[in-house]
């Protein structure tokens, strides 16, 4: 691997971050969240523009003087092409533009969804990191797919949701019992105290590999308001059970599909990656697997999980090896298929 020091922006949803990679180590990885849209249960997107806005130059500020380099050493500078927000993208292209062209060096687009996934190539994501070919569900706020990775440019979308995001239907039906945006976290906590068995929503029947996540989410909604017409207090006094339950089933429809492909195309290494690989039942469910199925599991280092730029950097520094630059004229899309990035 190349021991470029690479400067990487990631600007696609509601975290600003910047981060600095040499080889394959993070020299520094900081992101400024914006809590702005906790109040609107959901990211604003004219919201988020306006704070990345905001916090970019401090944050890119930050990253190079915490990596301990000065910008004569800044070899490349990667940043997120797509997918995302348009308007957050926006700054940060416009950014990352600005500062190849002033410090005179190759710009490197990188697609958000590939980053994701090779996190886990980052020195310190992992003990070891997974082998060609390894499989890799990744769960965020905006994306739930199964890939196949058979290399760092050669991967396969094989199942992918058809409506919301695993991400989403935790953040969705968090919002129905009232909980803060995003809701992921807070469900996961309160599922610790919660029985899981307590309650039991409808699970999609769906073939092939593919999600679906709106059906638990109507079926939650369908379930709470009938039972708030009986008893006003039914959530709070409910709270942790009802986590608990629909923790369970979304965990339970993500694994379902993941031990079906891993069955089915015989493969044993396998990684999670993006926000939701956070969640303690995921996780968990992932180590049954290693004992039940003999799986060889990977679940990076939190911060290389949720929205980063460390993760932008790696795949920058593969790309720079390779000699994958971006052209000045490059835009941000708010639509960048994955396997479109390896065209
Ligand atoms: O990857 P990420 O930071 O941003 C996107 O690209 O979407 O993922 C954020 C998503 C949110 O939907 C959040 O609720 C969810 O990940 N999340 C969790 C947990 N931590 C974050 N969901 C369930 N359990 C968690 N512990
Ligand atoms: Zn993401």
């Amino acid at each position: 691997m190349s021991d470029k020091i690479i400067l990487a922006i990631e600007s696609s949803c509601d975290d600003t971050s910047a981060a600095v990679i040499c080889g394959n180590k993070i020299l520094s990885n900081i992101a400024a969240s914006q809590a702005i849209h906790n109040d609107y249960g959901g990211v604003v997107p004219e919201l988020a523009s306006r704070a990345h806005q905001q916090n970019l130059i401090p944050v890119v500020e930050k990253s190079v003087s915490q990596a301990k380099i000065q910008q004569k050493d800044i070899s490349a500078i990667g940043f997120t092409r797509g997918p995302g927000l348009l308007g957050s993208l926006l700054v940060g292209t416009s950014f990352a533009k600005s500062l190849s062209m002033s410090l005179n060096v190759p710009l490197i687009e990188v697609n958000h969804l590939q980053a994701h996934i090779l996190a886990h190539f980052i020195a310190d994501a992992n003990p070891v990191p997974p082998k060609f070919p390894f499989l890799c569900l990744t769960v965020s706020g905006g994306h739930t797919m199964i890939v196949l990775v058979r290399d760092y440019f050669d991967m396969e979308i094989i199942g992918k949701t058809i409506d919301d995001a695993a991400g989403e239907a935790f953040d969705k039906i968090g919002k129905i019992f009232n909980l803060d945006y995003p809701a992921g976290p807070i469900v996961d906590k309160l599922a610790a105290k919660g029985n899981p068995d307590a309650f039991s929503f409808n699970k999609p029947k769906m073939a092939g590999y593919d999600y679906s996540f709106s059906g638990i989410k109507t079926s939650v909604l369908y379930f709470i308001q009938k039972e708030l017409r009986k008893n006003p207090d039914f959530i709070k006094e409910n709270l942790e059970d009802l986590c608990a339950s629909v923790q369970k089933s979304i965990v339970e429809i993500l694994m379902d599909k993941l031990e079906k492909s891993a069955t089915e195309l015989q493969i044993d290494e396998i990684a999670i990656a993006g926000g939701v690989s956070a969640n303690s039942e995921l996780r968990s469910a992932m180590k049954k697997n290693e004992k039940q199925r003999n799986w060889k599991i990977y679940i990076p280092k939190f911060e290389y999980t949720t929205d980063n730029a460390a993760m932008i950097a790696m795949v920058a520094q593969l790309k720079y090896e390779r000699g994958e630059f971006s052209d000045l004229s490059v835009s941000a899309t708010a639509r960048y298929d994955l396997e479109e990035s390896f065209k």
